[in-house]
């Protein structure tokens, strides 16, 4: 999957490392010391560096300006003891994408590490307008149709400017993929793009991780800690979801915006920073305006420049484009043979109203090319797709929630657990997510397509519930 590299004089770690992320699928390589790591770097790509702080010879940080030299858009996490915290968060100052403290809890360091190698996925693969691409699995935003052709255009237009953006459309039209292109395009392509996700990070944490906060700024914050905005600094943050963003924090994103500066929590100095800003959003901002739930003086700053996806619907010819693309991707991706379509699934394909979007379409066509198994796809392939998103369409799936029912309400009848819905929704999202992961061969990146969760979403579930991951391979390795 990925390319990782390990810079750590401790043998011992540098093995356990190693291990875990091998079992992970990752290729791995190490190196005892910051000289030779510089060296590895220049000479080989890598996806990621994991990189301890406190070396014999070149220490850490100035191996990681050194790095940073040679490659500014490789993520580097900061591996920090009781005692070197001052440097790490020093190096996430100057860029550093993280630092996690040792002795490390393991689903902790994996959920860290997914999520630098998902920033640096976005900010190294590149977003193809209007091509189909030569190899399915480069990302293209695929479509001829006028109105996407209108989003190209938009996109030309505001990439190379500084301005903030705003997208805006329906559940699975593509705004992610567009802030994407939007930075590549942009002059700040070789600065880092950091995604912040306002939904998937819990209101408590979200301010603190977008702004950072001083040591003792509450209780628990017992170092100073660097947020992503002053991390992202010459970059672009990319405020997915923006439209779900807590109002208090609202208040400080204007002031970004107007002031160029940010206070950590607990500081007293404005820190300037100098971020290119992008949202993106499915809400209805006018009503959350008139709910009194959205800030009508950020509203206007941030519509200045909006592009608007147009639903999936409306694109004229697009659904048979991005059918043939995305049976590319998905045969490529299990290893099999791409047995086409008919002409009739095709027809049917595109008499759907896809209220999911393009994300619905290539869900269903996932789900397709798994029942076809290894005939071109038919319009029985089609409907029996479609129709496992919506239960109660077909007597087989009755059948499975009158079971769930029974199971239900014996359970009901039984248990004395005190949180007896928490206890049940837990249940069920635990068996769901390990299903899933079943059905997609343990491939998370495919779990998180067939339950429609973003793969930092999933990765956080997995851990929640704790699912499949062994621990004690890194947890015994102290400095
Ligand atoms: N025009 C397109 N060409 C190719 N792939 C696309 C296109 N539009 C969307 N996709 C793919 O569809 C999926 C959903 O797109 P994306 O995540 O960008 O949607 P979104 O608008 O951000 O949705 P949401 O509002 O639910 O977050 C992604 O896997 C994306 O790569
Ligand atoms: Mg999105």
């Amino acid at each position: 999957m990925a390319s990782i590299l390990i810079v750590d004089d401790d043998a011992h770690l540098r093995q356990s490392f190693e291990k875990l992320l091998s079992q992970e699928g990752h290729t791995v390589r190490t190196a005892a010391s910051g000289e030779a790591a510089l060296a590895l770097v220049g000479s080989q790509q890598f996806d990621l560096v994991i990189m301890d702080v406190r070396m014999p010879g070149m220490n850490g940080l100035d191996t990681f300006q050194t790095m940073r030299k040679i490659e500014p858009k490789l993520p580097v996490i900061i591996m920090t003891a009781f005692g070197t915290t001052e440097t790490a968060i020093e190096a996430t100052k100057m860029g550093a994408f993280d630092y996690v403290l040792k002795p490390f809890e393991i689903p902790e360091v994996l959920l860290v590490i997914e999520q630098a190698l998902e920033a640096g996925r976005f900010m190294r693969s590149r977003v193809e307008l209007d091509v189909v691409p030569e190899s399915a699995s480069l990302e293209a935003i695929i479509g001829r149709s006028k109105a996407m052709q209108e989003v190209y255009k938009a996109i030309g237009r505001v990439a190379p400017t500084d301005a903030t953006v705003l997208i805006r459309g329906e559940s699975g039209t593509g705004k992610e993929l567009v802030a994407r292109a939007i930075y590549q395009h942009s002059l700040r392509a070789d600065k880092p793009f950091l995604v912040i996700n306002c939904v998937a990070i819990p209101e408590t944490l979200l301010e603190s991780e977008l702004f950072g906060y001083e040591k003792g700024a509450f209780t628990g914050a017992v170092n100073r800690r660097v947020g992503r905005i002053e991390q992202a600094n010459g970059g672009t943050v990319f405020l997915d979801e923006i439209g779900d963003m807590p109002f208090g924090i609202q208040a400080k994103i204007l002031r970004l915006l107007q002031e160029k500066s940010i206070e950590r929590l607990g500081g007293r100095e404005p820190i300037p920073v100098d971020v290119r800003i992008i949202g993106a959003t499915n809400r209805d901002l006018e009503a959350s305006l008139a709910e009194g739930r959205f800030r009508e003086d950020l509203y206007y700053r941030l519509k200045v420049v909006t592009l608007w996806l147009p639903p999936l619907r409306e694109r004229s010819g697009d659904i048979s484009l991005l059918s043939d693309f995305f049976l590319a991707r998905f045969a490529q991706e299990m290893g099999i043979s791409n047995p086409g379509i008919t002409e009739k699934a095709k027809a049917l394909l595109d008499g759907h109203t896809w209220p999911g979007n393009v994300r619905e379409l290539a869900n269903t066509l996932q789900k397709a090319l798994i029942f076809s198994r290894g005939c071109p796809i038919g319009p029985e392939d089609v409907v029996q797709a479609i129709g496992s998103d919506s239960p109660t369409k077909n007597g087989r799936e009755d059948v499975t929630e009158e079971t769930i029912r029974q199971w239900i309400r014996k359970s009901l009848a039984t248990a004395d657990a005190e949180n007896m819905f928490e206890y049940f929704m837990d249940t069920f999202a635990g068996l769901l997510i390990s299903e899933a992961l079943k059905l997609a061969g343990g491939n998370r990146s495919r779990t998180a397509k067939i339950l429609g969760l973003s793969r930092p979403t999933l990765l956080s579930k997995i851990e929640k519930y704790r699912l499949k991951l062994e621990t004690s391979v890194l947890s015994d390795s102290t400095e």
